[in-house]
């Protein structure tokens, strides 16, 4: 891959993506390689937990290639966003924890891709916002779906209409990132909590995904329906018996994902 890089640092896998001649813009290529760097660890029973950050000390990423946009026609266009939703689909329903590491500029697509992942944490430096207004077009790889889930309609619309950049303090105000942390504490905050998440029963972490990240786009009932069989579903797993006995025990819990 030219524009990703991958690390397994001890079953948490860093993917960062590095195109920083252009603050980690996503052309298409850098898209195509995302889904790469995500298949392969779905794929990888030794990847625990995933984080995602920039290369490069200024940006997350600064958002969809303007160059490559600027040559889009209707059918391109709309290939290019439903190519990019699919992706980022794929990242929020991932069945390992997704923390994005938000080090600078988390712009357009680059505000999306940490909206698709389960966590965000920001650098003191992290600036979040959706521009796409000011090139004439909106959001495209799901961003006003899901940031108005995140903060509610009334701010979703005010930063998308008004595109302007959202500083980490308030986003952390508003629930748009989970954390804000200073920028050479980033990395090993996101680490810590990626291995504690890891720590935990490992079917329970994925059902718990599952239940959050589907239940919530349907039909409260529907969702709580979800919710049981999970629960149920998780009664059957060694895991399951492995934390309870732990608990009565008095000793730490030993999971083996199944
Ligand atoms: N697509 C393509 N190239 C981009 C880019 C993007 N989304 N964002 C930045 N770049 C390029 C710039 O064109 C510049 O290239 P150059 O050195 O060849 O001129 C380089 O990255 C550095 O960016 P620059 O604008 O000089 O940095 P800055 O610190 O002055 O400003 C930003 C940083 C993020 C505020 C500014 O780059 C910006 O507004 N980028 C576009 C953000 C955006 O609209 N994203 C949504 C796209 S849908």
């Amino acid at each position: 891959m030219e524009n990703v890089r991958t690390e397994n640092r001890d079953g948490v896998l860093i993917i960062t993506i590095d195109r920083p001649k252009v603050l980690n813009a996503l052309n298409a290529q850098t898209v195509g390689e995302i889904w790469s760097a995500f298949k392969a660890a779905h794929d990888d029973d030794s990847v625990k937990a995933v984080i995602v950050t920039g290369g490069g000390e200024k940006a997350f990423v600064a958002g969809a290639d303007i160059a490559e946009l600027a040559l889009m026609t209707p059918i391109s266009g709309k290939e290019t966003a439903s190519r990019g939703q699919e992706v980022f689909l794929f990242i929020e329903r991932f069945p390992k924890p997704v923390i994005a590491a938000i080090n600078g500029f988390a712009l357009g697509g680059g505000c999306e891709l940490a909206l698709a992942c389960h966590i965000r944490i920001a650098s003191e430096k992290a600036q979040i916002g959706l521009p796409e207004v000011t090139l004439g077009i909106i959001p495209g790889y799901g961003g006003t779906q899901r940031l108005a889930r995140l903060v509610g309609k009334g701010k979703a619309l005010e930063i998308i209409c008004t595109a302007d950049r959202v500083t980490a303090a308030d986003a952390e105000k508003i629930g748009l990132v989970n954390k804000v942390v200073p920028a050479d504490q980033l990395m090993s905050v996101a680490e810590e909590m990626a291995r504690k998440i890891a720590s935990r029963g490992t079917v329970a972490v994925r059902y718990a995904i599952e239940a959050v990240m589907n239940g919530s786009d349907m039909p409260f009932e529907e969702g709580q329906f979800l919710e049981a069989t999970l629960f149920g579903l998780l009664c059957a797993t060694d895991d399951m018996k492995e934390g309870m006995s732990a608990f009565l025990e008095k000793r730490a819990a030993q999971f083996k994902g199944r």
